[in-house]
Formats: C-alpha cells, sequence, structure tokens
C-alpha cells in the first residue's frame, strides 16, 4: 500500500557502506519510516495484520535493528511475525501488482538472474517459496564489479549508475576487457576488476587525465564486459534447462545495456522476458512485503526468538 525508503547518502561520502553508520542510520530513521509508510497508506497501526522483516542475509547491526523493531511491533499489537529472506525477496517483487498497472506476472518455473551488490545468481523459482541456485559468483559480486571498477575512476558510490549513465555516451567496443568464467553457470568477477585496475595504471603512465579523458568510453567497455558475462550464463541456463521465462532482479537490473540486452536476446529466442521497472530493483520495502504476504498465507510464522543473520543461506 506504500514503499517507503530511506536513503543513507552517508554512505557516499565514504566511497561504500560503513557498517557503523548504516546501523545507526537504521536506529535513527526506523520509526519514522514506519509512520510514514502508514501515513502513505492511509491505514492505522491497528489495521496492520502482520509484520515481516528482513532476516538476513546482509549486514549484522542493520538487520538487528529491522528485527528488534519488527519484535517489538509484533508484540504490542499481537500480530504474528514474518521473517523475509533478502534475495527471495528481490525475486518476488516481480508478484507485486500495483493498481492501474498492466503487468503479467511470470509463471512456475522460471530463471531469475539475481544481480546486487552483494550477490550475483542464477536461480531456478519453482514456486514462490520454492528456489533453487543453479550457478553464482564464486567471488565478487556484479554489483561490487560496477563498484570497485568506478571507484578505480574515481566515480562516486555506488559506481553502478554512474557507470551506466556515463556509458550511454561511450563506444562500448573501446577497450576489450577479460570476460572471465569460472565454469558451468557460475560467475567470476574479480578477475575483472584487476585487470581493470592494472589496464588504467598503465594507461595513466602514458597519458595524462587517461581516466577523465577517456571516461565514456571505459564505461562503456566495461559494462559491456560485465553484461556480455552475465547474459552468458543466463543463455546456458534458459539452454539447460529449456525454460524460457527468464526474469531480472536485484540492483543491477537498472542497468540499462543489462536490460536492453536480456529483451534483445530474448526477443529473437522465443523467451517470455520479465523485468521489473528500477523502483523495483533496488532494496525496497514492498519486496519484503509481498514475501511476508506469500509466508502469511502459508502462516509460516516466526517466534520472538527468531535471530537475524549475516550470512542467511536461500530458502531458509
Ligand atoms: O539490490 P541492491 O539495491 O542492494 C544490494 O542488496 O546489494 O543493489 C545495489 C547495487 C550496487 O552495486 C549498484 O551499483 C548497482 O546495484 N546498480 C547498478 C545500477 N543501479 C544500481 N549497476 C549498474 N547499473 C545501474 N544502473
Ligand atoms: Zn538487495
Amino acid at each position: 500500500m506504500s514503499n517507503i525508503i530511506a536513503g543513507q547518502d552517508v554512505h557516499m561520502k565514504y566511497g561504500g557502506v560503513v557498517p557503523e553508520l548504516a546501523s545507526r542510520a537504521h536506529q535513527q530513521n526506523i520509526v519514522p519510516v514506519v509512520e510514514m509508510a502508514l501515513r502513505e497508506a492511509g491505514i492505522s497501526k491497528a489495521d496492520v495484520t502482520a509484520v515481516g522483516f528482513t532476516r538476513g542475509p546482509g549486514l549484522m547491526g542493520s538487520l538487528l535493528v529491522g528485527t528488534s523493531f519488527a519484535k517489538g511491533f509484533s508484540l504490542a499489537m499481537n500480530i504474528p511475525l514474518i521473517e523475509v529472506n533478502h534475495l527471495q525477496a528481490h525475486i518476488l517483487v516481480h508478484f507485486i501488482g500495483e493498481a492501474g498497472v498492466e503487468k503479467s506476472f511470470p509463471p512456475f518455473p522460471f530463471i531469475c538472474l539475481l544481480v546486487s551488490g552483494g550477490h550475483t545468481q542464477l536461480v531456478l523459482v519453482k514456486d514462490y517459496l520454492d528456489m533453487e541456485i543453479i550457478g553464482q559468483t564464486i567471488d565478487d559480486a556484479a554489483g561490487e564489479a560496477f563498484d570497485k571498477c568506478g571507484r578505480i575512476m574515481g566515480l562516486p558510490y555506488p559506481g553502478g549508475p554512474w557507470i551506466d549513465r556515463y556509458a550511454r555516451e561511450g563506444n562500448p567496443a573501446a577497450y576489450k576487457f577479460s570476460r572471465p568464467s569460472a565454469g558451468g553457470m557460475n560467475y567470476s568477477f574479480s578477475g575483472l576488476k584487476t585487470s581493470f585496475l592494472y589496464f588504467l595504471r598503465d594507461a595513466e603512465k602514458s597519458q595524462q587525465e587517461f581516466v577523465k579523458k577517456n571516461r565514456e568510453d571505459l564505461c562503456a567497455s566495461l559494462q559491456q564486459a560485465i553484461t556480455d558475462v552475465l547474459m552468458e550464463n543466463l543463455i546456458k541456463a534458459s539452454e539447460k534447462t529449456g525454460i524460457k521465462e527468464v526474469a531480472l532482479a536485484g540492483g543491477v537490473a537498472a542497468n540499462s545495456v543489462l536490460r536492453n540486452a536480456v529483451s534483445e536476446y530474448g526477443s529473437g529466442h522465443g523467451w517470455r522476458v520479465y523485468i521489473p521497472r528500477p523502483a523495483f530493483t533496488t532494496d525496497n520495502a514492498a519486496m519484503i512485503a509481498i514475501t511476508a504476504y506469500h509466508k502469511f498465507l502459508k502462516e509460516d510464522f516466526a517466534g520472538q526468538d527468531s535471530v537475524p543473520e549475516a550470512r542467511l543461506k536461500f530458502g531458509v
């Protein structure tokens, strides 16, 4: 009914998320954010039938704030408490219905490429709460590759959206960066980041202000390399499973070139493609609510002894 996000601009200043500052900001924001969500939905606390919260994966300090708040709210209002896995929630955005928006939900089973700042996974989605990882990164996540390379180029944090923006004016074929593979349907991005770093370091030695002068081409070429790598295993996953229902999720799914690549390949190969609108690709509250809703229907409730898990596994 409402989808409120408290941004944490504080991390931009430090070039990344500082866990200590993140948990303080959560502590400060949680009550005002809940109040705003109720106000925007036009309901009161007493109208709420259950409270869902992110149990993990994520930063422990931030998870603790949400978990404790949700427990208190559940106890005070005498309503069920529901644990949500952050990664499952990213995928279930595909089932958020919006008033006045025509939307088709993916039928099960479908394949979802989940690409965020912390995760890069190919997921076989068999049901709302039945998902299997069929490929994943063995080191850095795709978003991490964007952000670390952005940092190397001196872009603000997170670098992903900036790279997307600069790349629009650049040539994706200007530089050829390696397209690492980790075998099977797994990914590896740490080599790309290292080779990017060495390439820029050498180039800066031979040409003054190389990065500044070639920023658009560098961004476009890097973005193309990451997209090619992501597409390769997504195509493999579809071929191997025979599934042509293909979805994107997670912060990196906001990337314009990745979105186009999936749509274009899909329309040439009989895929039905599901891409969330950008507000539902990055972390948001609605994705937690839709997951909690499906657990609510199954009466899958948590107790007051529930604990957050920084490295919570899929499907838990
Ligand atoms: O899902 P998300 O909001 O948070 C995590 O759970 O990690 O994903 C954040 C990630 C960051 O790495 C950010 O750089 C990336 O998503 N991102 C993008 C774009 N927008 C956000 N990466 C590439 N292109 C974009 N347009
Ligand atoms: Zn996320």
